[in-house]
């Protein structure tokens, strides 16, 4: 479902160029868990951006369900991405000042959803995280977990195939880390793409793939059939 070909991305800094990718290949099956490793600066978050159509390649082929991403309007983008992508940010990204419920929802007001059911569809999602009672709260009056609970349910906003997470669990203590990538582990189980950036290896357990970058190549590509399935 997700194939990339060559993929390069440079940026030009004066008169340096950095290749944050340099000649990726990398084919993802629907269904897949992939923890993405690597040292700071390798080319992971990169990688993510260009995945979830943030970013294009500046060399190389992007195929997403088939599709070349080349051919693509940033409308035509836009869309894949609202339609196709959930994301999920170390920082959770949540929109100040506005409540859970409108966080979530604003996905779907993009998708032009009708106002009663995307507030239908928003709460059922929040219940489902644990989250029901926190609906009303601002950002600002929710734990750090929490934050990235009402992150993932806004991510789920419109049903995504797939899930990018840039290090979700980087802001977080030990606890609320696992109780997001129980989450995730849950949302692989639903039968979703998952990819996860991680510096720490008890995160990358939950995955059954680990792909290692450095300098924007892939230095290793390690399939598992122990990652972690029972509950933690
Ligand atoms: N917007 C940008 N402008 C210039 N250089 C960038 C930009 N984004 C990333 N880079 C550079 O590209 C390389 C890869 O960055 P990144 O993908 O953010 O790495 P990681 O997420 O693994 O820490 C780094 O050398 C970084 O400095
Ligand atoms: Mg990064």
């Amino acid at each position: 479902m997700i194939e990339l070909i060559d993929i390069c991305r440079d940026y030009i800094m004066g008169d340096s160029t950095v290749k944050a990718l340099d000649q990726v290949n990398l084919k993802i099956e629907k269904g897949e868990f992939i923890a993405i490793m690597g040292a700071s600066g390798s080319g992971k978050s990169t990688l993510m951006n260009i995945l979830g159509c943030l970013d294009r390649p500046d060399c190389g082929t992007y195929l997403l369900d088939g599709i070349d991403i080349r051919d693509k309007t940033e409308n035509e983008l836009a869309e894949i991405r609202n339609k196709k992508i959930g994301f999920v940010f170390q920082s959770f990204n949540l929109i100040p000042r506005t409540s859970a419920l409108k966080n979530v929802e604003l996905p779907m007001i993009y998708a032009k959803k009708d106002a009663t059911q995307r507030t239908k569809k928003a709460m059922e999602i929040l219940g489902s995280l644990n989250l029901g009672d926190r609906a009303k709260h601002m950002p600002s009056e929710l734990s750090g977990g929490q934050r990235q609970r009402v992150a993932i349910a806004r991510a789920l906003a419109n049903d995504p195939d797939i899930i990018l997470a840039d290090e979700p669990t980087g802001n977080l203590d030990s606890k609320s880390s696992l109780e997001i990538m129980e989450i995730m582990k849950a949302l692989n189980s639903e039968g979703r793409t998952v990819i996860i950036v991680t510096h720490e290896h008890d995160i990358a357990d939950y995955a059954n793939r680990t792909i290692t970058f450095r300098d924007g190549r892939v230095i290793s590509d390690v399939l598992r059939d122990d990652a972690l399935k029972g509950d933690a």
